[in-house]
Parts: structure tokens; sequence; C-alpha cells
């Protein structure tokens, strides 16, 4: 069958790599490779199936230090590096002893995606999405985003030279609007919460010709870009999976994804098949998956958000039922923060390993610290704590906690007075 694009424009031999189709993930239906994301046949999200090749650790090593050298996994074309894109990724996995002595455990690592060209991991996300969006011949790349998607898909779109055009809620950051304006003309601040925008977003789409929303009618590319985060630990680990992985949880794709790298990798015989225990955090006053994990039940109660931690503030996530069953059927757990919590989270991880994360990252710090005082994370096992943004995004939340120890004249009396020496 011939594939086309929404214009009509036949796609090119190879558009999407080694992807066969988009399966349906409730029931299996499978739709042509296109701008899709529901299911004709139940609704159901779709996601990208894939005819893998060979793929060895030997070709990965030799790829480029930045997602592309993962392309054979990916919904893009062969050539991809080709076009100008952000390349992000193959961030940094540092061991983080101090923090796991502070916390009592032994081997504990941050995966630190806060150093991504718009500093968190959701330009990932956005490359694939752009390389689907190119590839369709979309004219607009556009998202809903609560702060950091916008970043990313802004600064992308100014890259590759196509017109942008993002949606926040105004109540947004100031730094994360700043953000996003200073790399497009068309940010749109939308008076509700995320939930609204979304909503907004998805009724342009219906509307609108060759609008790329990239986490609306391009999600399946878009989310597959999760997955390299799961690889890079594997591969940063010495092709092994972690015991124990901390994940945060806003509308649940990245945690997903984490899980379906790992079972690629095991598949494809890239790491050693062994078990491993997903957990995911979220913050209290927007937690629908955590209430619905410790409740034991299957759906999940959509909430209005109500928490510091803005960039997880999605109260109606769209694979939080999949964040259950797999945090579930890995012997992992589904646990939530209050906000102080997330702040002390923020100075834990500064304090103990030089890393600044934004609110999402004291929300994952101060999970695992709840996880382990509450017996749920195993302190003996390899654990991974992903840091998926940057401190300087979210400067409010902790600039109450944190100030000069002293104010003091230019001498050395004045310093010696205040007892730091
Ligand atoms: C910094 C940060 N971490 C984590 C997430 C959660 O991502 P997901 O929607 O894939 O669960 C987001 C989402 O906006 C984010 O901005
Ligand atoms: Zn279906």
């Amino acid at each position: 069958m011939e594939l086309s694009t929404p214009t009509g424009k036949a796609l090119r031999q190879g558009a999407f790599g080694n992807a066969t189709a988009l399966a349906c993930r409730e029931c299996g239906h499978q739709v042509e490779l296109g701008p899709h994301y529901a299911c004709p046949e139940c609704f159901g999200p779709l996601e990208i199936a894939y005819d893998f090749p060979l793929v060895t650790r030997a070709q990965i090593e030799a790829g480029p230090r930045n997602i592309w050298r993962y392309k054979a996994l990916l919904p893009v074309p062969d050539d991809i590096e080709t076009s100008p894109n952000t390349e992000p990724g193959f961030t940094r996995l540092l061991r983080a002893d101090n923090l796991g002595a502070e916390l009592g455990l032994s081997n504990l690592w941050v995966k630190d995606d806060s150093t991504n060209p718009t500093n968190s991991f959701k330009d990932r996300v956005v490359a694939c999405a752009l390389s689907a969006a190119r590839e369709f011949g979309s004219k607009v790349f556009a998202c809903p985003s609560t702060g950091n998607l916008a970043n990313a898909v802004a600064a992308a779109g100014a890259r590759a030279g196509i017109k942008t055009v993002v949606f926040i809620p105004s109540n947004l950051e100031q730094p994360k609007q700043v953000n996003s304006a200073v790399f497009t003309d068309s940010l749109v601040a939308v008076d509700g919460n995320y939930d609204d925008v979304n909503k907004l977003a998805s009724e342009i789409a219906g509307e609108e010709e060759g609008w790329a929303f990239v986490n609306v009618n391009v999600r399946p590319y878009y989310a597959e870009g999760s997955k390299t985060l799961g690889y890079e630990i594997a591969e940063q680990l010495g092709w092994r999976l972690p015991d124990q992985i901390v994940i945060p949880v806003a509308s649940g794709s990245q945690l997903t994804k984490v899980h379906k790298a790992f079972q690629e990798l095991i598949a494809l015989g890239l790491v050693a098949d062994k078990p491993y225990r997903v957990f995911g955090a979220q913050a209290e006053g927007c937690s629908p998956v955590s209430v619905a994990y410790k409740a034991g039940v299957d759906a999940i109660r959509p909430v209005k958000p109500d928490t510091i931690a803005k960039s997880l503030a999605i109260g109606n996530p769209a694979d939080g039922i999949y964040v259950l069953d797999i945090c579930r059927q890995t012997g992992g757990a589904v646990e939530d923060v209050t906000d102080d919590e997330v702040r002390a989270g923020i100075v834990l991880l500064a304090r103990t390993e030089g890393i600044f994360t934004e609110t999402a990252g004291g929300t994952t710090v101060a999970v695992l610290k709840k996880l382990v005082e509450t017996g749920q994370l195993d302190t003996g096992l390899e654990t991974v704590v992903i840091n998926t943004g940057h401190g300087l995004k979210t400067l409010d939340a902790v600039s109450g906690s944190v100030a000069p120890a002293a104010t003091i004249a230019p001498t050395y009396a004045a310093f010696a007075a205040t007892g730091l020496a």
C-alpha cells in the first residue's frame, strides 16, 4: 500500500526507519504509519510497531554521542543526522555515592537529563516528533505543554526552520515562559490548567490542516524518544539493566517507554534478561496514578492539580493505566510527596551531588527517599534515579529555602565574625 502524507504527497521510502505500522495498545489492531494516534476500532492509543534487523552493541557504540546512535530502534530515517535538530541525549549517568550514603543506598546512580539542549528530557521526544513532522510535510510544529515541552518544541522548530506555536497554562513559572518565548514569537498562554490546554490543542489539531502537535497527533512518534533514556542507562551501565529505577510521572509516557526500551534491549539480545523494578514518582497535589496504585484499583480518577511541581501537573494522565500495570508487574510502586518534600528533594540532590534539579527532579528524589524510608525499595540493589529537568527553570521553588549565609563588609574581620572560617 502506498503511504501518503496529510497533504497527499507520498511518504519517502524509509521515512520511519524500521517502524512497520501503528499498533493499538488495547486491541492490537494495526494501521498504516501516518499522523494517527487513536485506534479506529476501539479508540485505544496507537504505538509504533517495528521489524528490527540485527542490531549490535558495536554498531550503536560507533554512532554519534546523541540519541541518533539508537536510530535503528526509533521511527526515524537512516539519514536523520543530516536534518537540523537539537541533537539531544547521551547525558551523564553519574554515581551518586553521597546521596546514596545519605539515604542508606549502597549502589545509586543519577541519570542527569538536565543537560539536554533545552535542559530537560523533552528534547529527546521532540527530536523524534520533529522527524515525523518533517516526513509528513507538516507546516506547523506545535504542542500543549506544562513548560519543558514548550521550550523543546520552540527551540527545535527554530533550528529546523519550521513555524512553531506552543500553548502553555498562563500561570507557568516565568523562566519556563521566557525559555519558550525566546525561541518563538507564537507562545500562547491559556487561562486554564494543562488539561484545558491539552483539550484546546486537540480541538485545533482537528480544525487545522498540516499542524503536527507533537504530543497529540504525532504522539506515537514523539513518545518513542523517551526510550533513549532506557537505552542510554543500560549502555552506560556497561550493557546491563539496573535492579530498580525511579521515574517521575506526569502523563506517564516516559515511564512506559523506559520499560519498553528495557524489553526491546532484552529481546534484541543487547542485555541479559533479568528482573527489574520500576517506581513512579508524583507530587501529592497531582497524584492520580499514585492514588490509584495505593487504592489497588485500575481506573484513574482525574484530579485538579495543585502543586509546585508544575511540570508534572497533568490531572488526567494519558498513560496512567499503563504506569500502574508496569509498576505492579515489575514489583515496583507509585509514590507521592508533599510540596515541602519536593523543595527538600531539590536541596538534597544539590548539596549531595552538585546537581540542580527542577521540581520534577525534587519530586523524584523525595520519592526515592520515601521509598527507602517505607521499605518499598531494596537498599542493597543497584538503583537509578532520573533527573529530568533543570533547577534554573523553577528557581522560585527554593528561593525561600536557600540564601547567602551572611552579607558582610569586604573585611577579614567581618568574615571572621560570621564563624564560617
Ligand atoms: C521535567 C519533567 N519531568 C518529567 C515529566 C513527565 O513526563 P511524562 O508526561 O512523559 O510522564 C515532564 C513532563 O512534562 C517534565 O517536564
Ligand atoms: Zn484498538
